[in-house]
């Protein structure tokens, strides 16, 4: 009979139930009256009387053993429904937040895109540049005031470690790679050591064009941005080229676009003048071909560039540079949601 109960016991503490279901019929298996408990109790008669102090405790243990694992099992339960219960599946759920994207990403993918239909390609450089890169190989003379155009951040240990101070740089190292024809946009942040207000900052963005082939004019310049200026302010838009300098390129200009915003009538925005600067551009200097390893008698090629910032002002009505970048929520979920 010792082995009976030591039988009953193992089965009882390996036991598991899932519902109260289980745990009843758990009970009645081993507690009811005619469970396996009582049984015992009934052989209990024929035991010996040598052997009932024995059996008789062994009985009571295996009962109280039997009492208490359903009492344990019981609250196991009652547990697992309070927790289930704390868990309401109908409750809708914690919204997420999508962000949004920055007005300069969307205006710079607008402007890529448009170059993109043309056929250019979008070619990346570094933000950390030597001289050659951002001066010297642009035609930009030792010494030369044009140097001064850009207030450029050196690393004082060693001036020939520098911030780009334009995306021009990303033309030398297109030139010094690339076989022509070449025809790439480069958008990137660019650096100037100015004073911050709302319409300088020491950092912005820029996108730089080179289209570089045989028999590249003056005329396709002015096509490609005219189509450009068409595509990003409307079909309306006129442009208008007036002459300027720059190191890089002979002869160069600048570009205005009629106003997006009073359609060339006049407002605060254009000045009155009805007009909008937006860009520089012109043909490729053969100074320039030349020290990229360009046949300048076998290429033309014309360049522009253009800051990212001032043509999103241009289009969101934005009047503070410092707002790009002050990561101000309240001001970056007025753009359009990310996807
Ligand atoms: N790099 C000039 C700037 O930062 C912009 C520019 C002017 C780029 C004329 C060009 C260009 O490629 O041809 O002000």
């Amino acid at each position: 009979m010792l082995d009976r109960i030591r039988e009953l016991q193992k089965e009882i503490e390996e036991r598991v139930v899932q519902s109260a279901e289980e745990l009843e019929e758990l009970r009645i298996k081993y507690l009811s009256k005619k469970g396996e408990i009582s049984k015992l109790i009934e052989d209990f008669r024929n035991v010996s009387a040598d052997q009932k102090k024995e059996i008789g405790a062994a009985v009571n243990t295996l009962k109280n053993f039997a009492l208490d694992k359903i009492r344990v099992l019981k609250e196991g339960l009652e547990e697992q429904t309070t927790e289930s219960r704390k868990i309401d599946l109908t409750l809708p759920g914690d919204p997420m937040k999508a962000g949004s994207r920055h007005p300069i990403s969307i205006v710079k993918n607008e402007m890529l895109d448009i170059f993109k239909r043309l056929g250019f390609v979008v070619s990346e450089g570094p933000e950390i540049e030597d001289d050659w890169h951002v001066f010297s190989a642009l035609n930009f003379p030792e010494e030369h005031p044009a140097r001064d155009m850009q207030d450029t951040f050196f690393i004082t240990r060693n001036p020939d470690v520098l911030l780009r101070t334009h995306t021009s740089s990303v033309q030398v190292h297109d030139m010094e790679t690339m076989q022509p024809p070449i025809r790439t946009v480069t958008p990137g942040r660019v650096f100037r050591n100015e004073a911050i207000s709302y319409r300088a900052h020491c950092m912005f963005h820029q996108i730089e064009g080179l289209y570089i082939d045989e028999n590249v004019s003056f005329a396709d310049l002015k096509q490609t941005l005219l189509f450009f200026a068409k595509e990003l302010f409307g079909e309306k838009t006129e442009i208008r080229m007036r002459p300027s300098y720059f190191p890089f390129t002979e002869p160069s200009a600048e570009v205005d676009v009629s106003c997006s915003i009073c359609g060339g009538k006049g407002c605060n925005v254009c000045k009155y003048t009805g007009w909008l600067e937006i860009l520089g551009c012109g043909m490729v200097d053969p100074n320039v071909l030349e020290a990229s390893g360009i046949d300048s008698k076998k290429y033309t090629g014309f360049a522009f560039g253009m800051g990212i910032e001032r043509i999103a002002m241009l289009k969101f009505g934005i009047n503070d540079l410092r707002l790009y970048f002050e990561n101000d929520v309240r001001f970056l979920n007025q753009f359009e949601a990310a996807n």
